[in-house]
């Protein structure tokens, strides 16, 4: 499903605070895997999700996405193809906290023509995926951190996308919060979703199929 060849990002390429993100980047993701990525602390994790995820671009190499090549895609079809095709999740939430969880929810449907009934309905469907329909109505700003995590799942999930791609989900979460997260992960993975997490932690890790390390801006399998 997601195919990368020799792939390099350079973050401000010809200034002279260039940066080599990637480097060589030859990383292949079949339908249905559940992939944890791990490396220490700047060595291209997020950079790597933001390129899959088609929200930052590269340099050089070839990025396929089911088959279509990404680099030859305008800025409005890979909008296009985020909407549809995948979900984020991201660490620090991205939630909007002065909103209620369902607003939150809804707000990747408003890219489509769904009715206002039916965007409430599907958001209402995925809180209920992540066992907090009953907090719906309620603030972001005032749920505790596990709770704003499923949120962000939920958000995530609502378009129904064929990948997810979370950044260390688990990050700001206990112990017993994180398993009751992971095994929503484990749910959706069974459910066929193809999932990437960025994780430092080995039990996180061990949850998925395989786990591939970073270091240095390269894959070291
Ligand atoms: N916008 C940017 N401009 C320049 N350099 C950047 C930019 N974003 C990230 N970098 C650099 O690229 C490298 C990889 O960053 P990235 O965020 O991908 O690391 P990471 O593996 O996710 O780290 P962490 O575990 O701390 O989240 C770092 O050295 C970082 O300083
Ligand atoms: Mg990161």
């Amino acid at each position: 499903m997601i195919e990368l060849k020799t792939l390099n990002k350079i973050y401000n390429k010809g200034k002279s605070n260039a940066f080599h993100a990637l480097k060589d980047i030859d990383f292949t993701v079949s339908q249905g895997e559940m992939v944890a990525i791990m490396g220490p602390s700047g060595a291209g994790k997020s950079t790597l999700m933001h390129v899959i995820g088609t929200v930052d671009s590269f340099e050089n190499g070839v990025y396929l996405f089911q088959g279509k090549n990404v680099g030859l895609m305008s800025e409005k079809r890979k909008a296009a193809l985020r909407a549809k095709k995948i979900g984020f999740v991201l660490q620090d939430f991205g939630l909007i906290s002065d909103e209620t969880a369902l607003s939150n929810v809804m707000t990747p449907l408003f890219f489509g023509k769904a009715r206002l009934r039916d965007m409430k309905a599907k958001a209402l469907q995925a809180l209920k995926a992540v066992g907090i329909e009953n907090l719906a109505k309620k603030k972001v700003k005032n749920l505790s951190g596990g709770q704003k995590q499923r949120v962000a799942i939920a958000r995530a999930i609502v378009s129904d996308p064929v990948l997810l791609l979370a950044d260390e989900p688990t990050g700001a979460l206990d112990t017993k919060t994180s398993a009751e997260i992971m095994d929503i992960f484990a749910n959706l993975h069974q459910k066929g979703k193809t999932i990437l997490i960025v994780t430092h932690n080995d039990e996180v890790a061990a949850q998925c199929e395989r786990t591939v390390q970073i270091v240095d801006g390269k894959i070291i399998e």
